[in-house]
């Protein structure tokens, strides 16, 4: 578990560049300033050498040091006030030299001591998110906004719920060693696939785990532009497939299908399954006899034996939401 190595360096480097960039623009403001007010860069040099006359009080021996440290905290005070009414006559801002971090918790480390700040979490959760390969999608297609009214037949409705519940039921019990790895979304176009998948693939990302969507075109080309045209991007595109907590395949059937994709396929899949990785596929081939037409032996009997399969039913809800549009 936890999120890939290229997630957590890219909000790495960006915690860094943002520490830099706010060091950086309270530097130039000081340059500014200087040319316009020297008194006030004098005050801030002062101020500096606060904790050096904190120690040297401490050095003169304990007798009246607390007295010693009042006062030049008082001072202290009383400089940072004279700063900022300065800065405020010329024209500035009164924090205008101020180091200024996006998070007042951690100044943009990421870390309090050894707790990772709650700003870097959710740094990384918004970088899985987009290294998912679902990005902005997660927004819009979520549990919560997944209507079971589009399903107008009662006995289809009742199947849609249950399958909804068992989504929920699947991310709250991922990453637990009792569960169900693999699932096996069937059904035509419009009927809520992605939907459903996207909602998972979010929670599941929530809880930390490195999740990874493609459709099985992008998937299987991946493959080829590694395989036939060295293309290192690509291997490590691939190199993902095998590696993530949870990979969902959407649109099995819809790829370019020859002995070469076949291969990939199979082996990502047995791979998986053999290491024990959970995998969401979704598809819109409905019998098993057409997936044995499509698709050799390998890879059905992987499909029909580790893969538990849930029919999605009901009318295309993409048309219903285009015609309720329409009618607005
Ligand atoms: N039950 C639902 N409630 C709300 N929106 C839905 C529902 N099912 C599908 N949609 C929406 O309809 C469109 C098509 O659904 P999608 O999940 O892409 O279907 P599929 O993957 O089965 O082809 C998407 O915009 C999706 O958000
Ligand atoms: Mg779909
Ligand atoms: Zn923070």
């Amino acid at each position: 578990m936890g999120y890939s190595a290229e997630v957590v360096k890219k909000v790495r480097e960006d915690f860094e560049n943002k520490r830099t960039d706010a060091v950086r623009l309270a530097e130039s403001h000081r340059d500014e300033v200087s040319l316009k007010c020297p008194a006030i860069l004098e005050i801030d040099k002062a101020l500096s050498m606060t904790g050096l006359a904190i120690y040297k009080a401490s050095l003169a021996g304990t007798n009246g040091l607390e007295e010693r440290i009042e006062a030049i905290k008082k001072e202290n005070l009383e400089l940072n006030l004279a700063k900022r009414q300065l800065l405020k006559t010329a024209g500035y801002p009164e924090d205008y030299l101020d180091v200024k971090y996006s998070c007042d918790k951690c100044n943009d480390v990421g870390y309090n001591g050894v707790n990772m700040c709650s700003c870097m979490k959710k740094a990384l959760v918004n970088e899985a998110y987009n290294h998912s390969g679902l990005g902005k999608v997660l927004k819009h297609q979520t549990f919560k906004n997944f209507d079971l009214s589009y399903y107008e037949d009662e006995n289809d409705r009742t199947q849609m719920q249950s399958i909804l519940e068992k989504a929920k039921k699947y991310v709250s019990d991922f990453g637990k060693p009792e569960k169900d790895s693999n699932l096996l979304f069937i059904g035509t176009t419009g009927l809520g696939k992605t939907h459903i998948t996207t909602a998972i693939a979010k929670g599941v990302i929530d809880k930390s785990f490195d999740v990874v969507y493609d459709s099985a075109q992008n998937i299987v080309r991946a493959f080829e532009m590694e395989r036939f045209e060295k293309d290192e991007r690509a291997g490590v595109e691939t190199q993902r497939y095998f590696d993530c907590d949870l990979l969902i395949l959407d649109d099995l059937g819809t790829e370019f299908r020859n002995s070469f994709t076949q291969s990939c396929i199979y082996n990502l899949l047995n791979t998986r399954i053999n290491a024990g990785k959970s995998m969401i596929i979704s598809t819109n081939i409905d019998s098993t006899s057409k997936l044995l037409e499509m698709y050799d032996d390998r890879i059905t009997s992987r499909l029909v034996g580790s893969f538990r399969p849930f029919k999605f039913v009901g009318k295309d809800v993409r048309l219903a939401k285009m015609k309720n549009g329409a009618k607005k």
